[in-house]
This record gives structure tokens, sequence and C-alpha cells, in this order.
């Protein structure tokens, strides 16, 4: 059985980040999807809000064996205690690129047994990121082609209150 980390901050899980979900569970046996605990970023939604809503989107895929966790420290690490060899990273556009082949190499020598697997985008998700989400929503745009249901009524809702900083 393969097991495959689909890793990421998520604040919050676009339609993009839904998509390569999705396709990884249609290729490998078990996905986890890992929320990074980074204290230092500065997030809109915290750990439990991004896994609540993740886990409500990934209710709509009950054919697939799609987990939701979260993890601290080194991706290298957390994949070893989850017996993963797989992670699975999204590429948009080339300027991912470098980025992704500099953390691809670091994780296989931090665990030569991990294998990450770049999957790219649909043309549609191409400039799509959590931070453009906010920044279109915070300015009154429609973000409904952007992120799923569950997702722009949690951003809505905060908006209303002032919980995201205009
Ligand atoms: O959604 P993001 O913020 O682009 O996800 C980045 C993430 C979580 C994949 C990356 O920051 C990560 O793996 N962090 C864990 C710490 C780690 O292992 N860093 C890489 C060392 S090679």
């Amino acid at each position: 059985m393969i097991t495959a980390i689909c890793p990421g901050s998520f604040d919050p899980i676009t339609l993009g980040h839904v998509d390569i979900i999705r396709r990884a569970a249609d290729m490998f046996d078990h996905v986890i999807v890992a929320v990074l605990r980074n204290a230092k970023k500065n997030a809109s939604f915290t750990i439990e809000e991004r896994m609540e809503m993740i886990r409500k989107v990934v209710a709509d895929m009950p054919d697939v064996n799609v987990e939701v966790d979260t993890f601290d420290g080194l991706l290298a690490d957390y994949a070893k205690i989850k017996n993963a060899t797989v992670l699975v990273k999204g590429l948009r556009a080339v300027t991912d690129f470098e980025y992704e082949f500099q953390m691809a190499l670091a994780n296989r020598r931090l665990n030569p047994d991990l294998e990450t697997v770049f999957i790219t985008t649909r043309a549609e998700n191409m400039y799509l990121a959590s931070s453009l989400v906010k920044e279109i929503a915070r300015g009154g745009g429609s973000i409904s082609d952007f992120v799923p249901a569950v997702v722009r009524e949690e951003i809505q809702n905060r908006l209303c209150k002032g919980e995201i900083e205009k």
C-alpha cells in the first residue's frame, strides 16, 4: 500500500489544492492531507479551522482514502512516522519549480525512502493561491471560482466580522 502526503499551509484550501488532492487520491492507496503547524506564519485561519474545512471538502470524495492531519517540524520526519513514501506537490508555474526542486532534493536527502511527485496544475488554476483568494475577497470580488463553497462561506463570515485583515 502506498501512502502519499499532500502537505501545505492550506490557509485556506483552494480549488487548486482540491484538484491536486483528488488526482493524488486516484493515484495512491492512501493520501494524507497534512497541514503545517507553523507558528511563525501569520495565518488567517487556525489549524483546527483549516483542518475542518479540508475535512468537509474531502467528505465529497467518499470513493477514495483521504485522511486529514497536521504536522510540525520536518516533513521528511513526519513521512517516516506515517510510513509515507510519496510527497505530492502541485506545480503551477515555472516560478514554483526552483523552490520545489530544492525542497524535493533536501527531503530526499533527509529521507531517502521519500519520493517527490509533481502534479501539474490545471490551466485554470495556474495563478491560484490562498493569498490571492483572500485579497480578492477583501476587495469585494467573487471567489466562487477559486474555493469550495464551504470555504467561501467561511471567508465571507470572517470578513463580515472583520476577522480577516482588510
Ligand atoms: O502551502 P505551502 O505553505 O507552500 O507549504 C509548504 C510546506 C508545508 C510544504 C513546506 O513549508 C514544508 O514542507 N514545511 C515543513 C518543514 C520542512 O520540512 N521544510 C523543508 C526542509 S527541506
